[in-house]
């Protein structure tokens, strides 16, 4: 089955920073798992390259656009990697075939009746790229997001007919409650939209960084309009030698909080509009806050997501990030949280487990691991957690669904402390005891090596890295979902496992 997921595609105008790739990293999570499950993913990320701001920027610095996007792209481009990101592609809307696309489907919305030529006037917030409507106004003509004076804009241009899909649009919402994620997130929109919807640029005059609308080469298209049609323009040439449009769309975005309205209302309208189908969800984040505020450039409190790899390592940031902030929530990070979250939860929970698990078979068993069944007991504890992590994932419960599988790492911990395998092999040496004592740590031992791998299977999406490494010195490397059920794995010889999160990463300035 085909699956999309995408990021939203970044402005070049900054560098990278944790903020951006918590996106990222919650769409990774989603293209990794629906992977596990047989799916045919096609995991999209990219730039967002056109627009006043970077046309501004490339003046002041005495390059052309291009030339700017073209310097900055790679930055964002070389993220993915880092975070050991799984996209299948990355775009850049700079791309003539994006283009073409945006062309032709914007072509196709004016066809269809939607597109009209109108004088506009009203307030417009340049970091936005966003013309905003009453309610959206701060005080004294500012703008809630970023805190500036928003200018007053008036020209003439061509007008999306947003208007004509309010009762649509409400539609949409009350046929499939849950199609944006968080319930919270989902009521603002829909608020919005009952408030009345108004027409929205779809061309802006007198720009030349953008795609030219085609029957009036003056303009060019309204960047958020460029922007978003990414997410269907991609499937065209994002996979060699084959169109994605039929089989992966509709896609799933991860978005933050900040472009919930042309997410949830300005790009269903306009698929609409196009014939097109409208996402199949879209699941909104809030922001990582660092010392109370939002993490951004403009503020100068961003963390670098290539320095805190660079000592914790990409599965340790990938982690931190998902645990600490309840996905839809905004939470706050910092370098101290990582390293307690890396200490604790990371080398102490799941890598002492796994070693420590390993290391018994080795010691008391000579590295084979007995052929007996598991523990019926922790069987159960392991009973249905596959598909009930699937739904949630499906769902949009990213949280929760990652809760679900650390409740079973903590349970396995007071396993290894309740049987304490280290008695029974003690017992064994006593010939009075040997059969029995014996028997049982056969059966501690298989349940503690298979709930080590079912959790590396069911935590690979988040911890691709090191789950690789455990499944791999476990002789059991498939990663296929069904192998999160106790019992799966195989049984005999076992290998060494390196420690997974060693502990002299969190000394200060120790790289990885
Ligand atoms: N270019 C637009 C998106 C177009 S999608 C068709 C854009 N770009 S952005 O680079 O400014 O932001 C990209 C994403 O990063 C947004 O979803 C935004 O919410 C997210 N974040 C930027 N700073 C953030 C935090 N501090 N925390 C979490 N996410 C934040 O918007």
């Amino acid at each position: 089955m085909g699956y999309s997921v995408t990021t939203p595609i970044f402005y070049v105008n900054a560098a990278p920073h944790l903020g951006h790739a918590y996106s990222t990293i919650v769409a990774d999570v989603l293209a990794r798992h629906h992977r596990q499950r047989g799916d045919d993913v096609f995991f999209l990320t990219g730039t967002d390259e056109h627009g006043e701001p970077v046309a501004n920027v490339a003046a002041e610095q005495g390059v052309t656009p291009q030339e700017l996007v073209d310097r900055n792209a790679p930055k964002f481009e070389a993220m993915g990697p880092v975070l050991e990101a799984s996209n299948d592609f990355f775009i850049r809307t700079s791309d003539d075939r994006h283009k073409a696309a945006v062309q032709e489907i914007l072509s196709r919305v004016k066809d269809n009746g939607h597109v009209y030529e109108g004088d506009y006037e009203g307030w417009y917030c340049p970091k936005c790229a966003d013309f905003k409507t009453e309610s959206e106004i701060g005080e004294n003509n500012t703008c809630p997001i970023h805190g500036i004076e928003l200018t007053r804009e008036k020209e003439r241009n061509w007008f999306f007919r947003l208007s004509a899909f309010q009762q649509p649009l409400e539609q949409l919402f009350a046929d499939r409650p849950d199609w944006v994620v968080p319930a919270a997130r989902r009521n603002e929109a829909l608020t919005f939209i009952t408030g009345g919807l108004q027409d929205v640029s779809l061309s802006r005059n007198g720009i030349t960084w953008g795609v030219p609308v085609p029957w009036d080469l003056e303009h060019v298209f309204y960047v958020w309009w460029d922007a978003l049609l990414n997410y269907v323009s991609a499937l065209r040439f994002g996979r060699e030698g084959e169109d994605l449009s039929q089989s992966h769309w509709p896609a799933v975005h991860v978005i933050g909080k900040d472009i919930l309205k042309f997410h949830t209302i300005y790009w269903p309208a306009l698929l609409m509009a196009a014939g097109l189908e409208v996402p199949k969800k879209v699941l909104v984040g809030g922001f990582l806050l660092v010392d109370g505020a939002k993490m951004s450039k403009s503020k100068g409190n961003v963390l670098d997501p290539f320095a805190a790899i660079e000592q914790y390592g990409a599965d340790a940031v990938r982690f931190y990030l998902l645990r600490e902030v309840s996905f839809g929530q905004d939470g706050s990070v910092s370098m101290e949280g990582l390293k307690l979250r890396y200490e604790t939860e990371l080398a102490n929970d799941f890598g002492n487990l796994a070693s420590r698990s390993i290391a018994m078979v080795r010691r008391y068993r000579e590295g084979r691991l007995p052929d007996v069944a598991v523990d019926p007991r922790i069987a159960d504890v392991f009973a249905g957690l596959g598909d009930a992590v699937a739904a949630q994932l499906d769902d949009g419960q990213i949280s929760p669904a990652l809760e679900a599988i650390w409740e079973r790492v903590r349970r396995l911990n007071r396993y290894v402390e309740e049987q304490a395998p280290w008695a029974l092999a003690k017992a064994a040496k006593d010939p009075e005891q040997a059969e029995v004592a014996g028997a049982q740590l056969d059966q501690v031992l298989r349940t503690l090596v298979e709930g080590v791998r079912a959790l590396g299977v069911l935590l690979h999406p988040w911890l691709p890295l090191s789950t690789n490494q455990l499944l791999v010195a476990l002789g059991a490397p498939d990663l296929a979902w069904e192998g999160s059920e106790l019992g799966r794995g195989t049984t005999g010889e076992i290998g060494e496992l390196p420690q997974l999160f060693p502990k002299d990463r969190t000394v200060d300035g120790a790289a990885a």
